[in-house]
């Protein structure tokens, strides 16, 4: 195409080749769910050319049905329903079918706290302890429709209060116990919530961090909240206000551990997750029992190629979508045992992950590349340390992943025989959208290869057109599906105007994406972080994998910075392995992103720091990184920031 062209319809250059391609071993594949591309393809052909019929016969198989549904779906734009007139349960799906599968006595849950301490749960316990707290539930007038509010460290009984809710009807909103009691107030306010659920405290790198306090100073301005359950967990002390606030271990005490699913509508909102949006006010994103159900376990499923003896480790937060839907709901009602742990990736030293994957034999692992970025700069003699021969398939999730950072991870964590799942969805979308199949796709560093059954991903310029293949543009798709988002909590405007108004018909991802010529899908960052140099628009991962493939760099984050010009300029952020920053790597780096991917491409400005701002679940924000390179005050939402020091030190207050 050329360039001309391009311009007009707005579409995206790339500047990055991979040519790495790693096939499943025969083995894998003979063993796994899916065992080669003519599988998967036929599969997601057969998805393709009816999915109604698709998705009914999947739900049907794989969800436990109460009353059968009598329409598969009813369309809208933007508004789906799913499996309308059947009843389900999504804690009965998790627990109940599992024992009547004949799972009772299997490990379901697995957890390391920070302080080394430990549990197992079997299935036939997990059901018994979630029983007796939905109990409590009910004995404090929680009935379906309410909203409850969850604010936890990663213990048990996180996922058991979920669980409860989900068993009785009750929607939960789980806000990662990281965030501030301004954004708990924020959010249960929007909610509604009826019912706070907390603990005394939270380990995290050996201290203990109080959250009951936070929380009571949450519900002093969260106006429709009546009770606050409190688990006992750091042991610190806390306030308790006589007829607000109740003992977690004081209340099952007196419960009987049998309480029957509550059968629900599919279309019955399982729970609500807060997410943020570059500006404006956080949204609560809304998920549906039936299909959100039936999307996690099927792609957890097929992604993971789950297999009954896996030990399986999402080390994600519950506090996160990726938590719900593949720490709770996809792997349990799979039949799955899941670890969880509690604590810091680097307490008590920064071996820690490896250590447990020995300790328990992990099998699947599924992480962030923010924390294998963390890993590799920490250095290789913490995972030689140990032994992780157990591992046979690995995730990634959250971000795009640099191919160095993807190569490390290959080959000094999966010993160069694991499949590497890199898997692109949104706390919207449910579950995994795009992804390796592990024993039927052959994968390429950086890239999520190809849509899941079920999943029509549409590239679309400027114009509204599709774009020409190998040419970027926005990542939209095309037809409902049974996990996506069932609005905005509270706001259908703001529902219909962010998703469904840009390129009618279709769900707006709000990332950009390419196609190459193998059909395969490269996601190249948010459409708002796109950088227009001289008339190429340009997406940052590709600037910032090749700045990453130095072998000075640790991580990189690049933005764009207005420019007489250019009309915009590359400025990138680097924090470094083990060097120095000096002026003659500053030049080496301009010269390596050169020789990789082009003068085009190259930064007009690098800055050395210490660290870069992230949410709290790891991603790099680069709104925050473009106010500071063009030198303007920071705006938008920064309630997710997890550290606001890194932003003093960028903003040059310490220079
Ligand atoms: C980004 C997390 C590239 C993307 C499940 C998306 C990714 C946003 C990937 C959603 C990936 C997530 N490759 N980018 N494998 N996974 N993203 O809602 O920009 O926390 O739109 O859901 O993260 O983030 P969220």
């Amino acid at each position: 195409m050329s360039e001309q062209q391009s311009q007009s319809s707005g579409d995206i250059d790339t500047v990055m080749v991979e040519t790495r391609l790693f096939p499943p071993s025969p083995e894998f594949s003979q063993a796994a769910r899916i065992k080669s591309l003519e599988e998967y393809q036929e599969l997601y052909d057969t998805a393709a050319k009816d999915p109604e019929a698709f998705w009914a016969a999947e739900a049907r198989e794989h969800l436990h049905w109460f009353e059968p549904f009598t329409q598969t779906l009813q369309w809208e734009t933007p508004d789906a329903q799913w499996f309308l007139g059947g009843k389900t349960n999504a804690s009965y799906n998790c627990l109940d079918a599992q024992i009547a599968a004949g799972r009772g006595d299997r490990t379901a849950l697995l957890w390391e706290g920070e302080p080394g301490d430990s549990l197992k749960l079997t299935f036939n316990e997990l059901h018994r302890e979630v029983c007796r707290f939905a109990n409590v539930l009910k004995r404090l007038g929680i009935v379906p429709g309410d909203v409850v509010s969850i604010y936890m460290p990663m213990t048990p009984e996180l996922a058991i209060a979920m669980l409860a809710c989900a068993r009785v009807g009750a929607v939960h909103s789980v806000i990662f116990a990281g965030f501030s009691a301004e954004a708990i107030a924020d959010r249960n306010n929007d909610a509604g919530v009826k019912l706070q659920i907390t603990s005394d405290g939270l380990y995290r790198r050996g201290k203990v961090l109080p959250l009951k306090a936070t929380v009571d100073e949450a519900l002093a301005k969260s106006q429709t909240v009546e009770k606050c359950i409190v688990l006992r967990r750091a042991g610190n002390e806390v306030a308790m206000q006589e007829g607000r606030d109740l003992w977690w271990h004081d209340l099952i005490a007196q419960e009987s551990d049998d309480c029957p699913a509550t059968p629900l509508d599919s279309e019955a909102p399982l729970f609500i997750l807060y997410t943020s949006g570059s500006t404006g006010t956080p949204k609560g994103i809304r998920h549906s029992t039936a299909g959100y159900n039936l999307f996690a376990k099927r792609t957890f499923q097929w992604v993971f190629d789950h297999q009954e003896d896996d030990i399986y480790w999402c080390t994600a937060d519950c506090g996160w979508i990726t938590g719900h839907s593949y720490v709770v709901y996809g792997p349990l009602s799979a039949g799955a045992t899941i670890l969880m742990y509690e604590g810091a990736p680097n307490y008590p030293a920064e071996d820690r992950f490896w250590e447990i994957i020995e300790k328990y034999k992990v099998s699947i692992l599924y992480t962030a590349p923010t924390a294998i970025r963390a890993f590799i700069k920490w250095g290789d003699e913490h995972v030689d340390k140990h032994d992780l021969s157990s591992l046979r398939v690995l995730g990634s999730v959250g971000e795009g992943i640099n191919p160095e950072a993807w190569m490390w991870y290959y080959n000094k964590i999966g010993g160069g025989r694991c499949p590497i799942v890199d898997t692109w969805w949104q706390t919207e979308t449910g579950g995994i959208m795009m992804s390796p199949l592990p024993g039927a796709i052959a994968t390429k560093p950086g890239s999520c290869t190809k849509p899941l059954p079920g999943v029509v991903p549409k590239i679309i310029g400027e114009d509204g057109q599709e774009v020409a293949r190998g040419r970027g543009g926005m990542l939209c798709i095309d037809h409902p599906w049974p996990g996506m988002l069932r609005g905005i909590w509270g706001d259908p405007e703001r529902f219909q105007e962010q998703y469904w108004s840009k390129v009618p018909g279709m769900y707006l991802t709000g990332d950009n994406a390419r196609q190459d010529s193998d059909g395969y899908y490269w996601i190249m960052g948010r459409i708002d972080d796109v950088i227009n140099v001289s008339g190429h628009r340009l997406s940052t991962i590709e600037v910032e994998s090749a700045l990453v493939s130095h072998p000075a760099v640790a991580e990189a984050a690049v933005v764009a910075k207005p420019d007489e010009i250019k009309g915009q300029a590359i400025a990138a952020f680097v924090t470094l392995r083990v060097a120095e920053p000096t002026e003659e790597l500053r030049k080496e780096l301009l010269m390596h992103v050169r020789k990789e991917i082009g003068a085009l491409a190259q930064p007009d400005a690098i800055r050395f720091t210490n660290s870069l701002p992230k949410t709290r679940s790891g991603k790099i924000m680069r709104r925050l990184l473009r106010d500071i390179a063009s030198g303007k005050a920071q705006t938008g939402d920064t309630s997710t920031l997890e550290d606001y020091s890194v932003l003093a030190s960028l903003r040059g207050d310490e220079e």
